[in-house]
């Protein structure tokens, strides 16, 4: 399916790493790294502490800024929280929903992770939906049911003309961290797999648009093999978003596959 109906993204998520602090000196360097011209959306997902930080260092909204959850509630008494609103007032554009660590740590379940994509839609910013499978379901031949479970569950939740604003982020778990990434070919089946199930709730003009990005232990030497791949749309990159130098080498990487696809 054609690439031209939808960005590419490169999304780095810091998880709880690196200091308020460190933005400044992060983002200096990064700047310095990045393409003169822009091949493709990047954004960074930074810990709630650190966005207004961001959003200053980047005031040319050369990088969009994210979160990496958010609450399911509005407001109210729901001490320690943090609503799609305070998100969306502080400048964010991108929300993480549904990461592995917070189905895993919090126990975020399919339907929190839905209504969680649906608060973020309703104020304006676009969800990044995580699914993915652990080792067991893969070994055991389940990956594509569970994903397509996880996906049609989130897709439920997706309030009417807000259908173009998602983007799905197919994490395996046992590639998370641990440095061992999905083939290419393991990734473009999933990353496939996904685009037909929005197909088929949303339809194709829907299906085209909406850009998918695989994360595990993508990094500088395996990038450009992933994005070559017709339904991987971008990166959501952990351990190597946190070096601008790695990270920076990833977003060239989009050049590369760019220039390749245009030779
Ligand atoms: P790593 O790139 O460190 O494997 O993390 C991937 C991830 O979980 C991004 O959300």
């Amino acid at each position: 399916m054609n690439k031209k109906y939808r960005k590419t993204i490169i999304a780095g998520n810091w998880k709880m790493n690196l200091l308020p602090s460190d933005v400044k000196s992060f983002t200096e360097e990064l700047r310095t790294l990045l393409p003169k011209a822009k091949t493709c959306e990047v954004a960074l997902l930074v810990p709630y502490t650190h966005i207004s930080a961001l959003r200053r260092a980047m005031k040319d909204n050369r990088i969009s800024v994210g979160a990496q959850d958010v609450s399911v509630h509005d407001k109210g008494a729901y001490t320690g929280e943090i609503s799609a609103d305070m998100l969306a007032d502080l400048g964010a554009s991108y929300v993480i929903v549904g990461h592995s660590e917070c189905r895993q740590y919090h126990g975020d379940s399919d339907f929190t992770v839905g209504a969680k994509a649906a608060a973020v839609l309703e104020k304006g910013m676009s969800p990044i939906i995580c699914v993915g499978e652990s080792l067991e379901q893969r070994e055991r031949g389940l990956t594509m049911e569970y994903i397509t479970y996880q996906v049609l569950a989130a897709l439920s939740f997706v309030p009417e003309g807000k259908e173009r604003s998602i983007v799905i982020a197919y994490e395996p778990i046992w590639a998370i961290g641990t440095g061992k990434t999905a083939t290419k070919e393991e990734a473009q089946e999933v990353c496939e797999g996904i685009r037909d199930v929005v197909r088929e709730k949303f339809g194709a003009r829907v299906a085209r648009s909406v850009s998918i990005l695989y994360g595990g232990s993508m990094n500088p030497k395996n990038a450009a093999e992933l994005l070559s791949m017709p339904d991987i749309d971008g990166g959501l990159i952990g351990g190597a978003s946190l070096k601008p130098h790695d990270f920076a080498q990833i977003i060239d990487a989009v050049a590369q596959v760019t220039g390749e696809e245009q030779k």
